[in-house]
């Protein structure tokens, strides 16, 4: 069974297959009949064990464009509440002929374990601070709309690199496709080894934003701190807060994304956010298109 574990398990070629089927599903969801009835005998499962906006409701519509047959299920309106595992929640649902599985889970590793001890194919949609590879393409997908290309880019992650399952996927992708990446943050907020991935590490804000192309600002995720996780809200703010002021104040145009939710006011100002340098809302609207195109190259192997 072929899954989408981790950009860490793709090659340049599959990134490259999948964003060719996207541009194809990109123009179909533009159609005025955006549906396309690829998938009409395929059912999947969105398995949500964590909150989530954008990524739930972006699988579920590239589904429902390819027409598969689906079910949503909720961890906290389900019978995990009761004590179930994962492995005896996921068998009965699939007990109910289900082809494949859509999985957003908090622990690291959860998909690569489901994967192991299920019958099914697994979308990784999030597994804590691990990965989010769908994020990843859609984000690499967007750098590749608004300059060109990714290959020779320079992008800088900025912000809580340490919790953020995006940072990791999306220097992996950025790293195969031949873009230079950088990462910028509190000491406190970038994991130990982050050089040994290939990217290099700069503190300052203005000085990584002056040399970039892209700009990448991730979400402080508090609901992953400690308590007492330097810096506070305020002096994170002070140091690596986006602002219209900073944008201004380059010597050149770059582009602005976000994977969202967004703290406005925290890493990034609501001027900043809702500019013409912001390509926020790109990126979730290429989600789908993305989504749709992995999805449907893993049902071709199903059906194989
Ligand atoms: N970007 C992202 O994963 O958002 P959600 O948590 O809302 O899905």
């Amino acid at each position: 069974v072929d899954h989408l574990l981790g950009i860490k398990y793709l090659t340049k070629g599959d990134i490259e297959l999948i964003f060719k089927t996207a541009d194809h599903f990109k123009e179909v969801i533009n159609r005025p009949i955006k549906k396309v009835p690829s998938l009409r005998d395929i059912t999947i499962a969105n398995l949500f064990f964590e909150n989530s906006t954008r990524t739930r409701l972006s699988f579920e519509l590239a589904e429902k464009r390819l027409s598969a047959d689906i079910i949503n299920f909720s961890a906290a309106s389900s019978s995990v509440n009761k004590g179930e595992t994962l492995i005896d929640t996921v068998n009965n649902i699939l007990s109910m002929k289900v082809d494949m599985v859509v999985m957003r889970h908090p622990n690291p590793g959860a998909g690569i374990f489901l994967s192991k001890h299920v019958k099914a194919s697994i979308i990784n949609a999030g597994d804590g601070a691990h990965e989010h590879p769908t994020q990843a393409l859609l984000d690499s997908y967007s750098i590749r709309e608004k300059l060109g290309e990714v290959k020779g880019k320079k992008v800088v992650i900025v912000g809580d690199i340490l919790h953020s399952r995006v940072a990791l996927s999306n220097i992996f992708a950025l790293k195969l496709q031949g873009a230079t990446v950088k990462v910028c943050g509190p000491k406190t907020l970038l994991p130990k080894h982050i050089e040994s991935l290939g990217v290099t590490i700069e503190p300052n804000l203005i000085k990584a934003l002056e040399w970039c192309d892209v700009a990448n600002m991730l979400r402080v995720q508090n609901e992953r701190m400690e308590i007492n996780y330097f810096p506070s809200t305020r002096e994170y703010v002070k140091q690596y807060g986006l602002t219209r002021k900073i944008l201004d104040n380059l010597n050149k145009e770059i582009v602005i994304m976000h994977p969202g939710p967004i703290n406005r006011g925290v890493e990034i100002t609501s001027d900043v956010a809702d500019s013409e340098h912001a390509i926020i809302l790109d990126q979730v609207q290429n989600g789908v298109a993305v989504r749709m195109a992995v999805i449907y190259l893993l049902a071709s192997k199903i059906k194989q």
